[in-house]
């Protein structure tokens, strides 16, 4: 049977060019600070964030957990989103690990405006914690952040002496859908982490962006993690090949989401939230089949989706071509979800 795997974008394998990018890659100690092509990648993302300096880390979540130890600071408070995958997935290591306290709060779609915020922020008393930071997704759930947003959220953060860390992880497909460039997105942020495994396809890694002070802590506490790696040159020169090469391509990976979703509601099977696809992340529920229950009989027919929270959720990406999307959805305009399994 043919699959067709929509959990992530994180299952993206490295395609042929990309491989030998890493292949041919000149190498040394990065922990020495020797490794030369690293240092081409992390001068790129300074370039592309409008930051002074970037850091290549391991992951999405260990560049939020350097962000969070440095500008959270143990028994303290950041405020974020309430479905933020700070809280989610990232096993509690913002309190466990950098010891910050996170404040979700509730909004549609995960997105924060300063109005959210007023009230939230605690300061001066002995007996509460301290809100440090304020922490913003981007995308979240596949949803861009209205630059509107971002500007309001900045302006209460400076107002209140927070600091504000984007959750990058997606940013360029925000820039691909909007128009909007990173750098634009990263001015209303003082630091920002954006992955490499996702939507642009490489094996491992992301970028830790920041003013130069913060990036210098920013090394040693990702050392004091395990995060100081050796012979890193062949994981950057995956992301200088990703940079240079699956930025613009993510618009197809917009376009297969934005088929799906259609075909989805076509199917008149699933409630899909066809507005909020803007990217490449598709949620839908089926009235009276809970949604791990679809996913079950989805992987039955070669689907394979992901639950998040009620929700099912399919991600387009790169190894998903235009003749999978409309094998796909005929596939789903098929299917038809048995209510007893
Ligand atoms: C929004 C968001 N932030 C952070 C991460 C963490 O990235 P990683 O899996 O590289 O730790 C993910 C991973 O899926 C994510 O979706």
């Amino acid at each position: 049977m043919k699959y067709y795997d929509l959990r992530s974008d994180t299952i993206t394998k490295p395609t042929e060019a990309m491989r030998k990018a890493m292949y041919a890659a000149e190498v040394g100690d990065d922990v020495y600070r020797e490794d030369p092509t690293t240092s081409r990648l992390e001068e790129l993302g300074a370039q592309l964030s409008g930051k002074e300096k970037s850091i290549f880390v391991s992951s999405g979540s260990m560049g939020n957990l350097i962000s969070l130890y440095i500008n959270g600071g143990r028994a303290n408070e950041v405020l974020c989103s309430a479905n933020a995958h700070i809280i989610h997935h990232e096993i509690g290591s913002v309190a466990a690990i950098a010891g910050v306290l996170p404040i979700g709060i509730d909004v549609p779609r995960g997105v924060l405006s300063a109005a959210d915020l007023q009230g939230k922020v605690k300061s001066g008393a002995y007996d509460m914690a301290t809100t440090t930071l304020i922490e913003v997704e981007n995308t979240i759930g596949g949803y861009c952040y209205p630059l509107e947003n971002l500007e309001g959220i900045k302006d209460f953060a400076d107002t209140h002496h927070l600091k504000v860390h984007m959750d990058g992880a997606r940013i360029f497909n925000a820039q691909t859908a909007t128009g909007i460039s990173v750098k634009t997105y990263a001015k209303y942020a003082d630091t920002l982490t954006f992955c490499l495994s996702k939507g642009l396809g490489c094996p491992i890694g992301s970028l830790l962006c920041g003013d130069e002070a913060f990036i210098n802590r920013a090394l040693t506490i990702r050392k004091m993690l395990g995060g100081g790696m050796r012979q890193t040159g062949i994981l950057a020169a995956a992301g200088l090949y990703a940079l240079q090469n699956h930025v613009e391509r993510l618009s197809e990976d917009h376009r297969h989401a934005k088929e799906i979703a259609r075909a989805l509601s076509e199917a008149g099977w699933a409630e899909v939230d066809e507005e909020g696809v803007q990217t490449n992340i598709i949620f839908f529920t089926v009235k009276n089949i809970n949604a791990s229950e679809i996913v079950r009989q989805l992987a039955a027919i070669g689907v394979l989706a992901n639950t998040e929270g009620e929700t099912v959720r399919l991600v387009t990406n790169l190894d998903l071509n235009e003749q999978d999307t409309q094998e796909l959805c005929t596939l789903l305009k098929k299917f038809k979800p048995r209510m007893h399994a």
